[in-house]
Order: C-alpha cells, then structure tokens, then sequence
C-alpha cells in the first residue's frame, strides 16, 4: 500500500502534483467557468458576503493562512485566519453575512468542529475544506469543498496542504466571479497558471531531492532552525518549521522575514542554519529585495543559509550556502510549489535521525478531544 516508497509520507509528498490536480478536476463548467457542485449556499449568499473566518488548526490552518493573501487580494473581503481552539472562546463578531471556512484533513478535529457549531449557532453559514467524505466537519457544514488528495495516512500532512490551498483558491476565484469583483480573463489567467502547478511540482520532485538530501546530512546535528518568509512566504516558513519540529524533533520557529530586526535576529549566530522562502524575482520586486536584505543581514552574522528561490536568482546564488530551486511563477501561486521541498527535507532529517516519520512521537493523525 505504500506504492513501492518506503513509507507513507514519502509516497504522500510525491503525491503532491496529484492531489492538487485532482482537486481542480471537475469544478469548470464549458465555458472554463467555476461550478462548485458540492455547495449548498446559493449564489445569493455567497454575493451578500463580507467577511472570511477560517478556522482551523495545525497545517490546515497555514493553508489558511496562504489563502488569505490570495482572497483578499481577489475578492476584497477581509479574511481573517484563527486558530479554531481560541476561535470559540474569544466571543468572535459573526453575522449571516459572515462566511467562516473550517479546514481540515480528517474532518474530525473537536477544535476545528466546536468552532464551526459555534459560528452556525451566531447565525453565520460555514463551508468546509474537506480531505475525509462524510466525516463530522462536512457533515455539520452549509456547505463542503473536498480535496481530493487521496487517503492521507502519514501523520504529518502533506499533500492535503496543498490541495486545501487549491480549494481554498478555487473559492476564492468563485467568489470574485459571483461578486464581479475581478475581470474573467483575470480568472482565467489564475485558474491557468493554478492549472500549471502541478506540473512545476512534478519539477522540484524530479531535479531537487539530491540536493535537499545532501543539506539534511549536512545538518542532521543542528539544535535549531530559523525558517523566514514573507508575503505568502510567511505561512510556507511556519509550515516548513513545523513539519521540522513534528518529524524529526528538532526546536525550530518560523517568522515573518520582516520580523527579524525586531526581536528574532538576536539568536542568529555563527553556523546558524536560517530557511529563507525568497519570492520571485520579478512582479513584487519589493519584496524580493527586502527577503534579500534579510539574508544579508543574517549572512554577517554566520548563518549558514538555506534557500528555497526562483531558478537562476543571482542574488539567492550569491548568498545562499544551499538553494532548494523553484520553476518561475507567480508569487500567489509559489507556496504550492515552495513547501514540497521543505516537506523533503523534513522527512530527510527524520529519517536521517532514524525517526518513524509516518509516526511521530506524541502525536495523532486526527485529534478528536478539545
Ligand atoms: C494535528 C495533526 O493534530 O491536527 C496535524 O497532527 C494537522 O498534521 C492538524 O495539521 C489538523 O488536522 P486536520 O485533520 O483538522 O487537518
């Protein structure tokens, strides 16, 4: 059942092109306009909405967090991600007109369910981002958007993350055509370069894991990572450091790059391995530039610094001790590609460690206690 890999989450990682192919299959109608056939809140509701609420917890909830900028950027609604644990205890402002997206894997997380049966008791619909048919969290819902990932069986998620920031993109770009808040070639083009990712997955799965092998050997013995991003790059970097700090229990910390001149810079020292998710080099340039200064910065302090950036970034070639290398796309669309190689690399370091990466310690595949 493993498929000839060794263990489950290796078989999951390499399932990363698949699943968010497979989560974009049939939710086109002739014209290459969105249907989402598994939604029950009419088109009416979905106009009159002003706000997002994810909900969830772990990994989903990062995925969350990658929608956030794509949605807001489209739709122009405010989304705002909360942990679902601190959700329901914070007496959160929730209107008809609110829309609250719970996203889970196994749709039986209690954190992530009490939250949505806290928003529909406050009246507002709640739509699930699902990996799991007919599981409690779809089935409390208005309304259900599955990812089709396939079983996920490794405890860690893997491939779900990328298929719940499909759907979650999907939802987003449906919003924007029921609302007219984007132009439909500007949907199109989206849906596109979406269309395109599995493809540039399918890359970094093929030309990458030498090298990504080759950094966890180098760095099987270090106490702590700094993982940074910015922008989108942001919720990739606790990604990164969480799948580290689950599967091969090393302290890890992940932070907004902007952040670091603010506090996290004072434990940079010499040897230091610092994860950088630098942007693409062109449309926000802005950004690219401000990461680079980042690495800079941490470079005259002795870090040794490991990079995930475009194909060919001379800034990244000059800085970096290692580059995990990206296909060129675009900065919305990057988190797909950029956490399949810290998702690599994790399971490299675990294995390395001679850990149980499909079982790590302390840990449950699905948690069902508050
Ligand atoms: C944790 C799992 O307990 O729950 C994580 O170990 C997962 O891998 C998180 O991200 C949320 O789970 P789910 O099923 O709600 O996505």
């Amino acid at each position: 059942e493993k498929g000839g890999w060794d263990s489950f989450m290796d078989k999951e990682i390499h399932e990363d092109p698949a699943a968010v192919q497979r989560t974009l299959l049939g939710r086109f109608d002739t014209n290459g306009d969105i249907t989402l056939d598994e939604v029950r809140i009419d088109e009416h509701d979905f106009k009159s909405i002003d706000k997002i609420i994810v909900v969830a917890c772990g990994t989903a909830s990062y995925a969350g967090q990658v929608a956030k900028y794509a949605i807001e950027h489209w739709v122009r609604i405010p989304v705002e991600i909360e942990l679902a644990h601190e959700f329901r205890y914070r007496d959160p402002i929730l209107t008809p007109r609110t829309l609250v997206v719970a996203i889970s894997q196994s749709g039986e997380t209690m954190d992530t369910l009490m939250a949505l049966r806290h928003a529909r008791e406050q009246g507002s619909k709640v739509l699930a981002i699902c990996n799991t048919q007919g599981a409690s969290i779809p089935r409390e819902s208005d309304a259900v958007l599955y990812t089709h990932a396939g079983p996920e069986v490794a405890v860690a998620s893997t491939k779900a993350f990328v298929a719940q920031i499909t759907a979650a993109y999907l939802l987003g770009l449906y919003l924007a055509q029921v609302k007219g808040a984007m132009f439909r070639d500007e949907i199109h083009q989206m849906l596109d370069s979406l269309k395109d990712m599995p493809r540039k997955i399918q890359w970094v799965l093929d030309t990458q894991p030498k090298t990504i092998q080759a950094a966890a050997e180098r760095m099987v013995n270090a106490n702590s990572f700094l993982f940074l991003g910015r922008h989108v790059g942001y919720p990739v970097a606790l990604e990164g450091a969480l799948k580290l700090k689950e599967i091969a229990y090393t302290f890890t910390e992940g932070f907004a790059a902007g952040e670091l001149k603010h506090g996290p810079i004072a434990l940079v020292d010499e040897g230091e391995p610092v994860v950088f998710i630098v942007p693409p080099q062109r449309g926000r340039n802005v950004l690219h530039a401000k990461v680079i200064s980042g690495i800079e910065e941490v470079k005259a302090r002795g870090a040794y610094i490991i990079a995930v950036a475009e194909q060919g970034d001379p800034d990244v070639e000059r800085y970096a001790d290692v580059v995990f290398w990206r296909p060129a796309c675009p900065t919305l669309m990057s988190p797909l590609v950029d956490v399949v190689p810290l998702q690599l690399f994790a399971m490299d370091m675990a294995k390395l460690k001679g850990y149980d990466v499909d079982k790590p310690r302390n840990l449950a595949k699905s948690v069902t206690v508050e």
